[in-house]
């Protein structure tokens, strides 16, 4: 397998928004070109396709920390052709690179990171490993807010919006029970035995099945320890979220390798008025992409492993 596949196949480890993995590769040689797949955006809650370009963008990451860390220089092009939106990266074998020791520990945190919906403990996340990933995020080109112990009423409230107007919507649950109940052979969705029972948390997270049953509970810990965090960026183009991705990407895999636990939740930029309470916390400086909770894991089982799309779906070799 050529390192471009490896790196390709390495992407399917990605998050992505109700684990839709609306990407697909396309390579030719010393070329891998990184293409959108319209047909897997959720319509009732990313209208603009935003949730589907952090998804590309983090399977983008993935792929070039694959590449880096087996030695590989790779060099991006992004949003190479304005005439094919759907395509949204090309990435060109360079030559061969030593591989830092910060790249080699997040490329061992690919196969491990898990989107952890429990409740993390009182251990609070250190100011230190905050500032090292609000860096990161910065280097990746887009920031990162610290919520303030003072603001996680608002960015409570602004989820819980979000989650009652969305369970409101009946195109929101008629696309969560379809990403929610896909046949295993389609590799994708969230089981609902990776997702948490609701129950009383400092920020709620997303009911994935609503009235039915989650696989987990939240545990004994109370997220008291938990750091929320947002992404944001000052622009809200195609490039923007693909780079928001990028660093969302880094960031998740960065905390992993430091022993964090970490989960996304996208519910507060889904909808307007929530969206733009997140914006106040940011002050109005940026548009807020995405929130991720990160915090020490309680002891427990391991979680069960999200699926994922036959690479042979997603990857296309040209000879
Ligand atoms: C853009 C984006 C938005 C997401 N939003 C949420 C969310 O609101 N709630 C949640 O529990 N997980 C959220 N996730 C996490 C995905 O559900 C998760 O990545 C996917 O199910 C694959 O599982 P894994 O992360 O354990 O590999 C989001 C991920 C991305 C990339």
């Amino acid at each position: 397998m050529t390192p471009l596949e490896t790196a390709a196949r390495t992407a399917q480890h990605a998050p992505s928004v109700l684990n839709t993995q609306p990407w697909a590769w396309r390579i030719t040689g010393d070329l891998a070109e990184l293409f959108a797949d319209p047909d897997r955006r959720v319509e009732s809650i990313d209208p603009d396709g935003r949730l589907l370009l952090l998804s590309c963008g983090a399977a983008l990451h993935h792929a070039c920390i694959a590449l880096n860390a087996g030695g590989w220089g790779a060099a991006v092009e992004r949003i190479p052709d304005p005439a094919r939106p759907d395509l949204l990266a090309r990435i060109r074998l360079t030559s061969e690179i030593t591989p830092d020791p910060e790249t080699q520990r997040m490329s061992a945190a690919l196969c491990l990171r898990r989107t952890d919906r429990r409740a993390f403990t009182d251990q609070p996340v250190a100011d230190h490993e905050l500032t090292k990933l609000r860096r990161l995020v910065e280097a990746a080109g887009a920031y990162l807010h610290v919520v303030r112990p003072d603001q996680v009423a608002m960015l409570a409230i602004s989820t819980e919006l979000a989650a009652g107007a969305e369970l409101d919507d009946p195109a929101y649950r008629a696309d969560l029970r379809r990403w929610t109940s896909r046949p295993s052979f389609t590799g994708d969705g969230v089981p609902p035995a990776t997702a948490v029972r609701p129950e009383l948390r400092r920020v709620p997270i997303r009911d994935f099945v609503p009235g039915g049953s989650a696989g987990l509970r939240a545990g004994a810990a109370h997220d008291a320890g938990a750091a929320y965090v947002v992404l944001f960026g000052d622009g809200a183009q195609p490039l923007d979220f693909l780079r928001g991705g990028e660093a969302l990407s880094a960031l998740l895999l960065m905390a992993t390798a430091d022993g964090l636990s970490t989960a996304p939740l996208s519910d507060a930029v889904e909808v307007g008025w929530p969206h733009h309470l997140l914006r106040g916390l940011l002050s109005g400086i940026g548009d807020p992409y995405l929130v991720v909770r990160l915090g020490h894991p309680a002891p427990g089982e391991p979680l069960p492993p999200t699926p994922r799309r036959d690479p042979r779906d997603v990857i296309t070799v040209v000879q």
